[in-house]
């Protein structure tokens, strides 16, 4: 149920908490917002946060634990836009916990299709067990490609190269990274493909902003496929699809400007 309260002291009866009820739970009965169909509830909370009096709560939530809006400039999320790079290099040291903990949570809060969030995320936070998983994984590979068993597809030039690579003492899957996180989805989301991409494009974001490395690791999300029963080891539930995986660490080099790259292709539609 998603227990919503007024506080009917500080209601100003606006409406504005039913105007902007995407799926219509919210009705004015005797000029008070009143719950009437629960069920339609998709827990999006934009009562709490639209009331210009801070009068609801909802899903336990309340408004005095929100933060008021102050948002970055233009300016700034421009620069961290095109100032993200993918980072290669990491420090060998685990993040603080608190930081990875601001990041998941900032992260928990990127938009998912009907407000589902049904989407689990795999942390690897302690570089010990991140090197040790690593280490599995190019054993692994060694063995595939020692075995001539890689699977007749393009996908493994690049486990033979990283499987070398690794043997030349270069990480090419993992990048050198102390941290990982693998985002799956509930196979019945809505959205199973686009949440755990718009996911982690917040957590990367954010975890740049932060003074944190990132880099979407493509290489891991094919070796999840090709070994699918590191999956369950990675805690990811059998309910789950395979999202997308993400590296991260505390950056060993530093980039000093932005990059410009232009438009993407893009049409001005006329009608
Ligand atoms: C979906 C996706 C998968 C990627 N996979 C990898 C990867 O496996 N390894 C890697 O080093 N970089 C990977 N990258 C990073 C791209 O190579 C990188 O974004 C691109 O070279 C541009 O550099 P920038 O991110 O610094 O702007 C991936 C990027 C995306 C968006």
């Amino acid at each position: 149920m998603p227990d919503f309260q007024l506080n009917t002291d500080a209601c100003i009866s606006c409406g504005l908490c039913v105007q902007d009820c995407l799926p219509g739970a919210l009705q004015m009965v005797d000029d008070r917002p009143v719950m009437s169909q629960p069920e339609r509830c998709i827990g999006c909370q934009h009562c709490l946060a639209v009331c210009p009096q801070g009068a609801i709560s909802i899903l336990g939530q309340k408004p005095e634990a929100s933060a008021a809006l102050a948002w970055p400039t233009p300016d700034t999320m421009e620069n961290l836009i095109k100032g993200r790079r993918s980072m290669r290099v990491y420090k060998q040291e685990n993040v603080a916990p608190e930081t990875v903990r601001r990041l998941l949570d900032v992260a928990g809060h990127a938009p998912t299709g009907v407000c589902a969030r049904k989407l689990h995320v795999a942390v690897i936070d302690d570089l010990a067990v991140m090197n040790a998983f690593r280490q599995d994984v190019y054993a692994r590979l060694e063995a595939l490609t020692a075995q001539g068993q890689l699977p007749d597809n393009p996908r493994s030039q690049y486990f033979a190269m990283a499987a070398q690579m690794w043997r030349d003492g270069k990480d090419m899957i993992f990048r050198t990274a102390p941290h990982a996180v693998i985002v799956s989805n509930a196979k019945t989301a809505p959205c199973l493909v686009q949440d755990p991409l718009i996911h982690l494009s917040y957590f990367e974001l954010m975890a740049q902003s932060m003074g944190l490395g990132t880099v979407w690791c493509g290489l891991l999300y094919w070796v999840l496929q090709l070994m699918p029963d590191l999956m369950p080891r990675l805690g990811i539930p059998d309910s789950h699809e395979l999202g997308y995986a993400m590296l991260f660490g505390y950056p060993a080099l530093t980039y000093q400007r932005t990059v410009e790259r232009g438009l993407a292709q893009t049409h001005r539609v006329s009608w």
